[in-house]
């Protein structure tokens, strides 16, 4: 038998502790982002860098019919992404309703679509109390759109930074993250910030990756500047890369923007383009008009030895191992002891390469892993051709301008000398 004094002393303990409790779920003390969602770099498309505000349902309908038919879905990529401009008014119990002249049929009509397919549907939203686009923001509404995008069945959301004057990044995206987490469906967290409070510091527990940089801009070596906002240009946001490496791992990446491929630059450069972003493990988030692409775009982006090396399971991002002029090599620890190698001509003038894989210790400290090629051979593949050889002999290959050689590095086959 317990004594009055006893039981009233552990009925207060329940109490407290259940206060305790009771305070921090409320405050979300213990929210986390969704796992597993991107132990890989998450792969899809995007509106924006096509359409900007131009879209509609039919174009999010006709793009995940377009994603099946043309390959895209066997090779990988899965999220369907509605950019900016798809809100129109809240409703007079403050929730967010969709364009209804562009999109009449409903988000949730649309994700069943997109479903059917067996694809995933994304949304954009903003820190801010309006879009970049003049839209309406999440501000003040966070917890009430994650419920919403939960009911109507989206997957992965775009969460921009315009208009957040005063905000705290790190504040504002851990509020959006504890929403989603509230809402409770799974939904892949993209960070689009730019890296102005650089969030690869911050975010790792908050989103699922996180925009490095301005805007990609559609050119392979220039920037562009009107005002206030920059484009970048392919190797520009490359170089913006620096440093940033050891923030990167299975499920939380450096997002270097969506990509740019198909949308008018040359083929090498295209070819360029996706390859050092598959180098970089950043996500690969289509940004061209799938639905019209040509046959050489779209072997491009389906590309499934360029694509492996993004997928890589170990989740190491590329470092850059040698710069000598215009020429740049990368390399790319990947499971199961295998590196990928990219030989980077920056240049609008052709580079001769010629590498004595002998003369340096191939060595990466982030992942703990070095090869020295005196003592082994590894067998490579070029994964633009079908070119192969091994790394017993020099390299000798003639890069045009703006272009890669990329190789996929397997052994070691046997003991050099032996
Ligand atoms: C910002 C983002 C872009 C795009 C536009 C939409 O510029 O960085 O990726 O989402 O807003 O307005």
């Amino acid at each position: 038998m317990m004594k009055g004094f006893e039981m009233y002393t552990k009925r207060m303990a329940q109490l407290v502790l259940g206060i305790f409790l009771g305070v921090a779920a409320c405050g979300n003390s213990w929210a986390q982002k969704f796992e597993g969602l991107a132990s890989t770099p998450q792969m899809g498309w995007n509106s924006w860098n096509k359409f900007a505000c131009d879209i509609d349902e039919r174009l999010i309908r006709e793009t995940a019919d377009a994603m099946v038919k043309t390959g895209m879905k066997d090779a990988g990529y899965q999220y369907v992404n509605i950019d900016d401009c798809w809100q129109g008014e809240r409703d007079a119990d403050g929730n967010i309703q969709p364009d209804p002249k562009r999109f009449p049929s409903g988000m949730k009509a649309l994700a069943d679509y997109v479903h059917g397919k067996g694809l995933k549907l994304g949304i954009y939203s903003d820190g801010g109390a309006t879009t970049c686009g003049g839209r309406p923001g999440s501000r003040g509404h966070e917890y009430q759109d994650a419920r919403t995008y939960a009911r109507w069945g989206i997957d992965y959301l775009k969460y921009d930074w315009c208009n957040t004057q005063g905000l705290n990044a790190e504040g504002a995206y851990t509020t959006m993250r504890d929403a989603i987490a509230k809402a409770g469906r799974p939904m892949l967290f993209s960070a689009c910030e730019w890296g102005i409070s650089k969030p690869w510091e911050w975010a790792g527990q908050v989103a699922h990756s996180w925009r490095t940089t301005p805007d990609i801009y559609n050119c392979f070596d220039c920037e562009f500047s009107p005002g206030l906002s920059t484009g970048l240009g392919v190797l520009r946001i490359l170089d913006r890369q620096a440093g940033l490496r050891k923030f990167a791992g299975p499920g939380h990446w450096n997002d270097m923007d969506m990509l740019e491929v198909g949308n008018g630059m040359s083929e090498d450069e295209d070819r360029a383009h996706l390859s050092i972003w598959a180098m970089m493990a950043s996500p690969l988030i289509l940004g061209n008009d799938l639905r019209t692409m040509s046959e050489s775009t779209r072997r491009i982006l389906t590309n499934p030895g360029v694509i492996a090396v993004n997928q890589d399971r170990l989740g190491v991002q590329a470092l850059r191992v040698m710069a000598d002029g215009p020429l740049e090599i990368y390399a790319k620890p990947l499971d199961g002891g295998q590196w990928a190698l990219m030989f980077l001509n920056r240049s609008n003038q052709p580079v001769d390469v010629r590498h004595d894989w002998k003369a340096e210790v191939l060595t990466d400290g982030l992942s703990n892993r070095s090869v020295d090629f005196k003592r082994t051979v590894y067998r490579w593949s070029d994964l633009w051709s079908t070119k192969t050889g091994d790394t017993s002999v020099n390299l000798q290959a003639r890069l045009a301008p703006h272009s890669v050689l990329m190789l996929l590095l397997t052994g070691p086959t046997k003991p050099q000398g032996v």
